[in-house]
């Protein structure tokens, strides 16, 4: 390894969400990468990115890899957001050549393989299921499974405040309006959660669901691509000694995702604030 590659590998990983919800990947990615620096940036202050249209999607997500790179020098960036992975990481990757990025999509493929009865329940936001790489993602498994597709508007949203009551009665609409779950023939016996604010509410969904449905996050195998990403470039830390630090940033609420982090973490993690940037 050169001396500009051990450099580089000490570096930072980010991690961005529009909100806490990054906080589910970021929870995989320590298990997985144990001696890692990591630098979250919740972008509660434009969120929920979901309702949004896509090019300020794209824009905020331009914002805060250029404030990632300037300010903390980060080494590979995990994008830990569907809507911002659906709507912008092809333009990331293409403006920030060199620079590893790694994405999130709905895992399909993990449902198909899980499902019995190929009936497949997806929560998602609605940007992300309207957009044209759900559209191929999903046309390319069309045949092996029936998918069912919920957008959860204002989810995230409830999620950003820990709004109890509004969180338990969207869960129940927008688990009501798959249909009916089991794991008899014609029923869906597999739930993508495809947004990573909603891993956060699990509980809530399985009281919906029931027992026999199976829930399918996104968080391990993303790490695992990220740490498969880190070797192949060489960017390993060598830290082998020292345990993970997560440095956390916020264009909002820096108390809510501290408490967030405290409780999906389990770690203290030292907290700033990003002043929030205007956008249209
Ligand atoms: N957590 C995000 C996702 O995975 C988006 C939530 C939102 O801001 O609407 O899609």
């Amino acid at each position: 390894m050169t001396v500009s590659a051990l450099v580089a590998a000490e570096a930072p990983i980010g991690v961005f969400d529009s909100g806490v919800g990054g906080l589910s990947v970021l929870r995989a990615l320590q298990a997985e990468l144990p001696h890692e620096r990591f630098v979250y940036f919740a972008d509660s202050g434009h969120a929920p990115y979901g309702e949004r249209n896509g090019q300020y999607v794209v824009e905020r997500s331009r914002q805060v890899l250029g404030q990632l790179r300037r300010e903390h020098a980060v080494k590979m960036l995990v994008v830990a957001c569907n809507t911002a992975t659906a709507a912008a990481i092809h333009l990331l990757r293409a403006e920030h050549p060199g620079l590893p990025i790694v994405g999130v999509e709905p895992a399909l493929k993990p449902a198909v393989a899980a499902s019995r009865t190929r009936r497949i329940g997806v929560l998602a936001t609605r940007g992300t299921l309207a957009s044209a790489k759900y559209a191929a993602l999903q046309a390319s498994l069309g045949n092996e499974a029936t998918f069912i597709a919920q957008p959860c508007d204002g989810l995230a949203a409830a999620i950003e405040r820990f709004d109890t009551t509004k969180i338990v009665a969207l869960c129940a609409q927008y688990t009501g309006a798959l249909g009916t779950f089991g794991n008899k023939n014609g029923q869906i016996d597999t739930l993508v959660l495809g947004c990573t604010h909603y891993p956060i509410v699990a509980d809530q969904l399985r009281a919906c669901v029931g027992s026999q449905v199976t829930l399918i996050e996104t968080g391990p195998p993303v790490a695992r691509q990220a740490r498969n990403v880190l070797e192949t470039a060489s960017l390993v830390s060598d830290h082998a000694t020292s345990s993970s630090e997560v440095c956390l940033l916020s264009s909002g609420n820096a108390a809510l995702l501290r408490e967030a982090a405290a409780r999906w973490l389990g770690v203290n993690a030292t907290a700033g604030v990003y002043p929030v940037v205007a956008s249209s």
